[in-house]
């Protein structure tokens, strides 16, 4: 038990849900005793020495003594390798089933006994070892995976076909998998291939100068320093900083960035694991560069690589076409929203609306917590501080404000709850080995949890939304859906040895827990498009897994209300969004504490430039009203507002362009120069879209900061200076604003005083610039058309024109394309 366990423990004791926590523990760690198999003696593994190789289309097949390595190019360029007959599918994380295969790429002899695919972005070689190398087109190494070595049961000597999983025997409704371990160790079948329970390890290393991003939500990035991250979605409880890991949301997903050339590796396997990162060193000892090493430790499942070439901008492309295109959220879930945890009544939801009204603060969403439910029960609503809940969103809708509702997974486990009952007869809960409901500790008392890796579960929760719909909401916040069952000390989640569908396969929660969140999210996005087909659903979840962009977003969770908190908050955001989840922002001011007004202040200017730009808080922690805060900080947060409000089509532009190409809102500045060393070392400073550079405060008492610009002409917002990059320049930072600089040329559309506006930004003398529109086509699933702007010099003067390839508009007079049709204001010239 560490420090912060043991006052959890300590405080537990006596609450009757503290006693009942301490009893699901028990009850937890008891069932792992007896259901999980042991791990007895154990033997270590090789491929062993290559033995031949058979062609098939796209790459092939290599054989080694003891393994073999199925290679496949994806058309797009994607590149799959997999061991022991690991294959792409089926899997979590890819969106349409099987990749198809690029004929294009060819197995054929190397040098040295071995075998490589060229493709058009990577070649693969493998050695007569196994040891598997991506190199650019051009020759040049970017990932050596040096061979895997794997654990199996002594007893058990590794040839397929050990241990056969079972599939699983149907009982009434309900398909329950029997007690057999599948998924123990020396067990086939499952998700994804051979020996899911066999432990292994992969090492593998890449350039000296290369600098590791990504693996999902982590507070202590966004570039990801020497040490071990955890691969297992947790839940951090009582507010995390930038030393807590893991977090809720974990994904076996590095962004790799070097100056041979970015690439993504993910490891496409649903289990614990550990990445440990070390980065490498030029020059070291001898005068010989160190390579950088990430070594991956995985405790089941298929060893199954992927990897992506390119620029960053074609590596996120690439991700989003294997993974599925981002959500586009309604264009509402786009302006500013307030939550909280405790309003308590309608009275007070009515109140804290009446505020932003009455001050004349833009506000488009309110967010109901758990204290709007009766007694914590999900889908219900508490009839004494909410008697007409539709009637209560109907009124705040006239006044362009929405409800979202919050959704926890757990149901309350008794008789005379209604939703257990209908769960149960539908064969909804997660069960353990002998086939009797896992139940653990929750908001509403001890409670059951559907499983959602089972599609007749899901299919069953996903009509559940519909009493959302009715009682007025227009949107869902997924939470504590690690899951969490609470528990005094250890990992608050389910027990191991509990039993999942996971599609049909069977298995356990060792194999399931990382995409209990991610199922959850498919059901509640597939139910509420089929009860409003017409509307975009707004959907964003605590926890996750690769590919939960398909569904919605997510949020920072509980981040602690400290400047720590305040950095941890955009690291997760960035690291997200290279994970390819672009729709986040953290709970401004921090979750459980009461921040000062400067540090609210600071918050709440970063998350205007934030995609999820919302202000949440426990029901312990300080008000979050940006008028508690004081005269000045409300001035200063109404410019803020007001910023968010103008940039509103910028911000759509970006949600439709992530849809299309992947490329998240909030970039790191290395985003269009990977090159630039000292851009990958930035992490306190991004950019939104590719036209502006947002420099947030991260510390006290700053009234300016340094800001480390890429290459080219940027102009500070403010002021309109223009600053030559690359570099680093020093700019005023005073209570009222943080610095943003524009790109020379950009062309970005905002919200003028008549409307929609071209806002210009000139471009460096000689050079020219330009930007893209996606207009707002309503809240449905229309596709608008991409508008394109050129901006250019002319007799002096910064003229912008429509590419002339899309049409519209009329003519510039000049051949250069028609004029752009929107007003334009032009700034910097
Ligand atoms: C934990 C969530 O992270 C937080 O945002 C929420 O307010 C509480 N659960 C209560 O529902």
């Amino acid at each position: 038990m560490n420090g912060r366990e043991l006052v959890r423990a300590v405080k537990d004791v006596g609450s009757a849900r503290g006693l009942r926590a301490w009893r699901a523990a028990l009850r937890h760690d008891r069932a792992d005793a007896a259901q999980l198999p042991a791990r007895g003696q154990e033997r270590a593994r090789v491929p062993g020495a290559l033995t031949g190789a058979e062609p098939r289309p796209a790459g092939g097949v290599l054989r080694f003594a003891r393994s073999e390595l199925r290679v496949l190019v994806a058309v797009g360029g994607a590149v799959f390798w997999g061991w022991d007959g690991a294959g792409p599918t089926p899997s979590y994380a890819l969106a349409g089933g099987e990749p198809e295969p690029d004929p294009r790429a060819v197995l054929e002899p190397d040098t040295d006994g071995g075998w490589r695919v060229v493709s058009e972005r990577a070649t693969v070689v493998v050695s007569r070892t196994g040891t598997v190398e991506v190199r650019t087109p051009g020759g040049t190494v970017l990932r050596r995976d040096l061979p895997p070595r794997w654990w199996e049961p002594g007893a058990v000597d590794g040839s397929p076909g050990a241990v056969e999983g079972r599939p699983g025997v149907v009982e009434g409704s309900r398909r329950v998998v029997d007690g057999s371990p599948v998924g123990a160790p020396g067990a086939r079948g499952a998700l994804g291939g051979a020996h899911e329970g066999a432990r292994w390890l992969q090492r593998s290393e890449v350039a000296a100068d290369a600098r590791f991003f990504g693996l999902g939500g982590r507070a202590a990035g966004p570039r990801l320093r020497d040490g071990r991250y955890r691969l297992w979605n947790t839940d951090p409880k009582g507010g995390f900083g930038p030393d807590d890991d893991p977090l809720y949301i974990t994904m076996p997903v590095q962004l790799v960035v070097a100056d041979a050339g970015t690439h993504l590796v993910f490891h496409d396997n649903t289990w614990d694991g550990r990445v440990t990162l070390r980065e490498g060193e030029e020059g070291a000892g001898s005068g010989q560069d160190r390579p950088g090493t990430s070594e991956l430790r995985m405790d089941g499942g298929p060893l199954r690589t992927w990897v992506l070439v390119g620029t960053p901008a074609r590596v996120l492309q690439g991700w989003a076409a294997l993974t599925g295109a981002p959500a586009v959220p309604p264009s509402w879930a786009l302006g500013h929203q307030h939550a909280r945890w405790g309003f308590g009544s309608a009275a007070e939801v009515r109140r804290v609306v009446a505020g932003y009204r009455d001050r004349g603060l833009p506000l488009s969403a309110v967010h109901l917590d758990i204290d709007h439910y009766d007694r914590h029960r999900v889908f219900t609503v508490d009839r004494e501080a909410f008697p007409d809940l539709a009637g209560l969103a109907t009124e705040l809708r006239g006044q362009g404000v929405r409800l979202v509702s919050i959704v926890d997974p757990a149901v309350r486990a008794a008789e005379d709850e209604p939703l257990y009952r209908e769960g149960r007869a539908a064969g909804a809960f997660v069960r353990d080995a002998r086939g009797r409901e896992v139940r653990g500790e929750v908001w509403p008392g001890e409670c059951v949890y559907p499983d959602f890796t089972d599609p007749a579960a899901r299919e069953w929760w996903s009509g559940l939304y519909a009493e959302r719909l009715a009682q007025g909401f227009s949107g869902v916040w997924h939470d504590m859906n690690e899951p969490v069952s609470f528990r005094p000390y250890g990992d608050m989640t389910l027990p191991r040895s509990a039993r999942h569908a996971l599609e049909g396969a069977g298995g356990d929660h060792r194999q399931a827990h990382n995409v209990y969140a991610l199922g959850m999210a498919r059901a509640g996005y597939e139910g509420l498009v089929r009860l409003r087909p017409h509307e975009r659903p707004f959907l964003f979840s605590r926890s996750g897994w690769a590919g939960m962009q398909r569904y919605g977003g997510t949020w920072s969770g509980d981040v602690e209300s400290s400047w720590p908190g305040l950095r941890a908050s955009l690291a997760l955001v960035l690291g997200l969004g290279l994970c390819g989840v672009p729709y986040s922002g953290p709970d401004v001011g921090g979750f459980g504490g009461s921040p000062s007004p400067e540090l609210f202040l600071r918050w709440f200017q970063l998350g205007a430039y934030l995609p999820l730009f919302r202000t949440h808080a426990a029901i312990w922690a300080g008000r979050r009203e940006p008028w508690e805060f004081g005269p000045e900080v409300l001035e200063h947060a109404r410019a803020a507002l007001a910023e968010r409000e103008r940039l509103l089509p910028y911000f759509m532009t970006l949600a439709q362009l992530a849809r299309r190409t992947g490329a998240p809102y909030v970039r790191p500045l290395w985003w269009s120069a990977p090159e630039d060393r000292a851009l990958r070392d930035c992490e306190d400073a991004f950019l939104l879209g590719d036209a502006l550079l947002v420099a947030p405060v991260l510390e006290p008492g700053a009234d300016r900061r340094a800001v480390r610009l890429p290459r080219g002409r940027w102009y500070d917002t403010a002021t309109g200076t223009p600053y030559e990059g690359p570099g680093q320049v020093l700019l005023d930072a005073p209570p009222g604003r943080i610095p943003v600089l524009a790109r020379a040329g950009a062309v970005l559309p905002v919200a003028g005083a008549d409307g929609l506006e071209l806002e210009v930004w000139a471009p460096a003398l000689g050079r020219t610039g330009g930007g893209l529109l996606v207009r707002d086509a309503g809240d449905g699933f229309e596709v608008p058309e991409v508008e394109r702007f050129t901006a250019r010099w002319r007799a002096g003067e910064v003229v912008v024109t429509r590419d002339a390839a899309l049409g519209g508009g009329g003519t510039s007079g000049s051949g250069e394309g028609p004029e752009p049709g929107l007003p334009v204001r032009v700034r910097g010239a």
